[in-house]
């Protein structure tokens, strides 16, 4: 395999034969980028969605906040945050290449803006739907059961990898949409250390074996717990991933340094459908749910 990584002045956090990550701000790092070097990124960045809320976590009721890495600092301030690091993503991507950023009602309408002012394709708004997303505990909204995630390419002319047979393959022979059921992180992904916003090795696997061929340079511009470098390493591509955080940056090693290379079954317990025990559990999170109210008008 394949194992060249663009020379940096900087000095990488960690350096592996197929890995680099960086303790970084991703402006600073991807400006050393040379142009056109990246075939794939996937970009996570803060939704600024903590605003000091509440949510509720394993039927818990609990802070909204992330860290302060994902405050927003207004709209004109985290507009043009997005609107840089899109730019400079787009100068590093090679043209064969494409880009997937996650989000949410709170930033993914600005990162939409972004992709398309600075001139990229959007290929696809996917819909990450979390079948066990939490209640919603203010009962003045719906729960907010899902994550979009938008694909794009360089430009309208440019020309994308997409491994179309195999996602077919993947979903059982049938031609793969852009409604995806994915479970929230499981627990057996956090055994090192958790990241309060990692991101599920399934989405990941999608998007990197979909958009990505072997030995390709994927990159990282906000790697937090290193999912992406973990898939990576399973798909057998080189990795570039940058956080502000080495805390987040030393869980990402020790994850990539368990994993082993190789595909993965993604086969998992699928959660019963019949109609009662599905009844039981939206009964039971209910329960859990007027508990902690309960709780909290006591306190
Ligand atoms: C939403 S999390 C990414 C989680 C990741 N996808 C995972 O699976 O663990 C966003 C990350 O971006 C980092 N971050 C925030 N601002 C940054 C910046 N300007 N440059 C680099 N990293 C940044 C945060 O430290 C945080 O770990």
């Amino acid at each position: 395999m394949s194992s060249s990584f663009p020379e940096l002045r900087k000095k990488p956090l960690y350096d592996a034969e197929c890995a680099r990550f960086y303790v970084a701000d991703c402006l600073k790092l991807l400006a050393e980028l040379p142009d056109e070097s990246i075939d794939l990124i996937f970009a996570d960045p803060p939704y600024n969605l903590s605003n000091d809320g509440i949510t509720c976590k394993a039927g818990k009721m609990v802070s909204v906040n992330k860290g302060k890495w994902d405050k927003s600092k207004g709209f004109e301030e985290d507009y043009q945050f997005t609107r840089e690091w899109i730019a400079a993503c787009r100068r590093v991507l090679k043209p064969t290449g494409s880009i997937w950023i996650s989000g949410t009602l709170h930033n993914i309408f600005l990162v939409g803006h972004a992709l398309q002012s600075e001139g990229y394709k959007i290929l696809n708004d996917i819909t990450w739907y979390k079948p066990n997303a939490p209640p919603n505990l203010s009962c003045r909204y719906f729960a907010h059961a899902h994550e979009t995630v938008l694909w794009a390419r360089k430009s309208a002319k440019s020309r994308h990898k997409f491994n179309y047979k195999l996602m077919k393959e993947m979903n059982g022979g049938r031609q793969m949409r852009s409604l995806w059921t994915i479970p929230l992180t499981p627990a057996s992904e956090k055994q090192f250390g958790k990241h309060p916003t990692q991101k599920p090795i399934e989405l990941l696997y999608r998007i990197i074996a979909a958009t990505s061929d072997k030995d390709d340079l994927v990159l990282d511009p906000f790697l937090g717990s290193g999912t992406t470098a973990v898939v990576a390493k399973m798909l057998n591509r080189r990795v570039i991933g940058i956080d502000l955080s080495r805390d987040f940056l030393k869980l990402a090693v020790k994850r990539y340094e368990a994993t082993a290379p190789g595909p993965i079954s993604l086969v998992r317990p699928q959660r019963s459908t019949k109609p009662s025990s599905r009844r039981k559990d939206e009964r039971q999170e209910m329960l859990d749910f007027i508990e902690e109210l309960e709780k909290l008008k006591r306190a």
